[in-house]
């Protein structure tokens, strides 16, 4: 186990009813806000005439900025730091889901630092001096965003999708109601299980040795997304099934997971890579790449593979032939996808062979290299992508 420093400010509140409250929680931090919001969701569902109806209640003043996409635009996030500063707001309230949170933390950076702002998503290294600060209700459980240090915003003005991290951008709060994913479309269900799937995953193969405790916890967390996510889709309205794959996906996502251990990250960045050129939802790309990314990797550490099918997958044999038993893992890990109807192939999608190389090369931009439990160059990235076909 390496040595670590974990530390998550994000308050969690859990649980039925809870964004009535949302208007206290936030005047403890400002009386003038920015209310953000996507496509219009929470319109239809209530959430806005509740959390609004909460904010008026708490003397809260808010100016609205709504329209975030999925796969978030850099050019709404130039129109909320200019909101923000024509209206001296201090404070942004993030009412949706990843891409809404993420548009709000690059808002928050916007405001506070000096420069372009893409020139801090372009280079992981620039230093970021400070962040408005940013509350959530979360509408869909997924990117974990609620309480990460990360934001991902795409530059339609060259395809690019790229993420800062930093504590500064974690959420002073997140608001969770397992009820307010009712109206999430099953698409999306499937989309945010597969996107919680590979967060564990991506921890889960790392190259530390002796990390016992949090492969058993990650373990039990994948266990309870492979066995709530088609429960969900079968019953949308189960509070306990919507509330274990709530909790799960905050949890997956807010470090604590990652203590001691080096995650591995390359499909995510594959998949950006995907999701940038192609406005496909996230959980869709990772459903595409995860299984091809294992079988192009899985000989580095073939015992953490064999470990990772018995454990979480249940496969016990052929335990004298590892590419055997890989294989029995990676059709049930597939069939799982599938049954959540999400894609596992490009061709699913209706991508062929005309961007791989760009997506590889762009892969790299920035890197060199990428991930950890195999280090892949950008040749590596290519056979990936292929194997993906
Ligand atoms: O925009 P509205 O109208 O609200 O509709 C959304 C959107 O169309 C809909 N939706 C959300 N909650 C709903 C609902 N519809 C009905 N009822 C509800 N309760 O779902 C659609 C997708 O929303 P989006 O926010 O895009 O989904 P998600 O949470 O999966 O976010 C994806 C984005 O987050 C990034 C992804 O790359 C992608 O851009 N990620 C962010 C991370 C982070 N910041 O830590 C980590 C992740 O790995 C990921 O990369
Ligand atoms: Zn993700």
């Amino acid at each position: 186990m390496l040595n670590f420093h974990f530390y998550n400010p994000a308050q969690i509140y859990f649980g039925k009813g809870m964004e009535d409250h949302v208007g206290e929680y936030v005047s403890q931090y400002s009386n003038q806000i920015l209310l953000h919001y996507g496509g219009g969701s929470i319109f239809k569902n209530g959430v806005y005439d509740r959390v609004t109806a909460s904010l008026r209640k708490a003397g809260v003043r808010f100016v609205e900025l709504g329209g975030v996409q999925p796969n978030p635009r850099l050019s709404l996030v130039r129109a909320g730091i200019q909101l923000c500063d024509e209206n001296n707001l201090d404070f942004i309230l993030a009412v949706g889901g990843g891409s809404t949170i993420d548009s709000a933390k690059a808002i928050a950076v916007g405001v506070q630092n000096p420069g372009d702002l893409w020139d801090y998503y372009m280079d992981p290294e620039k230093p970021i001096r400070g962040a408005l600060p940013v509350g959530v209700v979360l509408t869909i459980p997924a990117t974990g965003s609620e309480s990460s240090p990360s934001s991902v915003i795409t530059n339609e003005a060259n395809n690019l999708k790229r993420s800062i991290a930093s504590p500064k951008i974690i959420p002073k709060f997140a608001v969770l109601n397992p009820e307010i994913t009712y109206t999430m479309p099953k698409y999306q269900i499937a989309c945010g299980a597969s996107d919680i799937l590979s967060h564990l995953m991506e921890r889960y193969f790392t190259p530390v040795d002796h990390v016992d405790f949090t492969d058993r916890l990650l373990e039990a967390s994948m266990r309870t997304v492979l066995d709530n996510g088609p429960l969900a889709l079968q019953n949308p309205t189960d509070y306990h099934v919507r509330a274990e794959l709530m909790w799960v996906g905050t949890v997956a996502h807010n470090g604590l997971l990652n203590t001691g251990r080096i995650g591995d990250w390359a499909t995510h960045h594959m998949e950006h890579e995907l999701s940038g050129m192609y406005d496909i939802a996230h959980g869709a790309g990772l459903s595409i790449m995860t299984p091809a990314w294992m079988r192009y990797v899985y000989r580095e550490n073939v015992g953490k593979f064999i470990q990772f099918s018995r454990r979480v997958f249940g496969v016990e044999y052929p335990l004298d032939d590892p590419r055997a038993l890989v294989e029995e893992m990676l059709f049930r890990l597939e069939t799982w996808y599938r049954r959540m109807g999400l894609p596992v192939r490009l061709s699913d999608v209706g991508i062929g062979t005309e961007h791989l190389e760009e997506m590889a090369r762009r892969c790299m931009l920035g890197r060199g290299k990428d991930g950890h439990f195999k280090v892949l160059t950008e040749t590596d990235v290519l056979r990936i992508y292929e194997l993906a076909l």
